[in-house]
């Protein structure tokens, strides 16, 4: 079964066309790059909305994405309320993902703790918020990205396999 890869870029200007979305085309290129065979992406990118980050998480997930991605609205401003939407959707949280992007992130910005992404379940889809910054995208799935494969497991998604000589993923069991 192909793996569907869900794309959410929240975005006040990159949805109004002031500039364009690098962080949406840098997750999907990391993941071509880590993931052995073909992915299905559904790629969105929308203003920093709550009601809209929450019916199209909604979207995403019904659609049968395995897992989604967002990028942006993660930090303290007044409009950024990604992790909120992202709360409201989910069955469960992996309080793991936000401590982990957090700490490894402080490696490169000492603004890292800025970040308030979290990452959760919603029936078979994993979502994982990513910051807004291009770079911040490799910086956080690195670390993360290891436990991914194994996690969709448990849930009932997509059978991952990982090009060993650019990412190591861990499965505790065998299948
Ligand atoms: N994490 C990593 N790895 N690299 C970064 O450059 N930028 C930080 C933080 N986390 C950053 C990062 C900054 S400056 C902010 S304000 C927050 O993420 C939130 O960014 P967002 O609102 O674009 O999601």
């Amino acid at each position: 079964m192909m793996a569907k890869i869900g794309v959410l870029t929240l975005s006040d200007r990159a949805s109004a066309g002031v500039y364009a979305d690098e962080s949406g085309v840098a997750i999907q290129n990391l993941l071509k790059e880590w993931i052995v065979g073909d992915l299905e992406f559904i790629y969105k990118v929308i203003p920093d909305e709550y009601e809209l980050i929450k019916s199209s998480l909604i979207e995403l997930c019904s659609q049968g994405c395995d897992i989604v991605f967002t990028t942006g609205g993660t930090g303290p401003a007044p409009r950024d309320v990604t992790p909120e939407a992202t709360k409201a959707v989910c069955d469960k949280i992996l309080p793991g993902f936000g401590e982990l992007m957090r700490s490894a992130s402080l490696k490169y910005v000492p603004t890292a703790i800025l970040s308030r992404q979290i990452a959760g379940i919603k029936d078979k889809t994993l979502i994982v918020n990513l910051p807004g910054q291009p770079k911040a995208i490799r910086e956080c799935l690195e670390p993360v990205f290891p436990a991914i494969p194994y996690c969709l497991d448990l849930i009932g998604a997509a059978y991952i396999e990982c090009d060993e000589s650019k990412i190591k993923v861990f499965r505790p069991k065998k299948r």
